[in-house]
């Protein structure tokens, strides 16, 4: 078994990231910038946001967190949002999901001006992703690639069981990897809650991506033998032994698995890490105008 190690990636990228956001700010004078919103207090989504403003203060970007009560109205948020388009200030914006029920994501992700839209989830993003153009790719996905690339893993011909269709991971990395290009050039299958025999789509995968969020989805019987195993899951449980008060687990069984895993990411310190750093080259390339001049 070898680790995908994302504190070792993560740390080396944000490094040439730290360099080139001060080459930048030497070329204009100021740093590129992040703005994210958040609405209501869902505490995953707090300690996320949270850490993608101290991840962007670390590699000299400026950020700023914009926090709206559970009851602002779809109206409002989407004036905000139109405001920080029209913002030369303001490099990249993101609405951090889940939103509360009375607002629609959809609405909220089409008013983001698409070349600002470092999430990668605007329809024009998506598209132009699926068509091999240059975009923003959706940051974990990103993160995933990047980390595949750095340990120069070849994914030509191989089958990849995609377990998860969310926008923000499942549904994108499927298309990813079935693209023609490199990592990429995969035979996919995209399972979700509906596949009839999940688990023995997972055992056919010379590549499994979960991303079900459900603890410990993944066990050792339903992987085969060499597989390369990238776990998505963030599953917060509260515990008593941890300073924050919670503990993480992953969609995949690690302790099981990484004996028969030819590659495998844990959690913490693998794909989550790499999401910070997929949002973080995001930011930059919008900054630099280099997806979109
Ligand atoms: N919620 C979970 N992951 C993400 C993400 O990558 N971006 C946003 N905006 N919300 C999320």
């Amino acid at each position: 078994m070898n680790l995908l190690d994302g504190k070792l990636v993560s740390s080396k990228i944000k490094e040439d990231i730290k360099q080139e956001a001060a080459a930048f700010l030497k070329a204009m004078g100021r740093r590129p910038h992040l703005v994210a919103i958040l609405v209501g207090n869902d505490g995953a989504s707090e300690t996320y946001v949270a850490s993608k403003m101290r991840n962007c203060e670390l590699v000299g970007f400026e950020s700023t967190n914009i926090h709206y009560e559970e009851d602002i109205t779809e109206e409002l948020l989407i004036a905000k949002i139109k405001e920080l388009n029209a913002d030369n200030q303001v490099d990249g914006l993101i609405v951090q999901l889940p939103l509360p029920k009375h607002i629609d994501p959809e609405r909220i992700t089409e008013a983001i001006d698409y070349r600002k839209d470092v999430d990668g989830f605007h329809p024009i993003n998506l598209g132009r992703m699926q068509r091999n153009l240059p975009c923003f790719i959706p940051a974990t996905p990103y993160g995933i690639l990047l980390m595949l690339q750095y340990y120069g893993i070849d994914t030509a011909g191989l089958h990849a069981v995609v377990v998860g269709r969310s926008n923000i991971v499942g549904s994108p990395m499927s298309i990813l990897l079935a693209r023609n290009s490199s990592p990429g050039n995969c035979t996919v299958t995209l399972t979700h809650s509906r596949t009839k025999n999940i688990k023995e789509e997972v055992l056919r995968a010379d590549i499994v991506v979960a991303a079900i969020g459900k603890k410990h989805f993944i066990t050792a019987d339903i992987v085969k033998e060499g597989a390369i195993i990238i776990d998505v899951g963030i599953n917060r449980e509260s515990s008593t032994q941890t300073k924050s008060g919670y503990k993480l687990y992953g969609d995949v069984d690690f302790e099981q698995v990484s004996s028969k895993a030819s590659w495998i990411t844990p959690v913490p310190g693998g794909v989550g890490l790499m999401t910070i750093v997929g949002l973080l080259k995001n930011t930059l390339d919008a900054a630099k105008g280099s997806v979109y001049s």
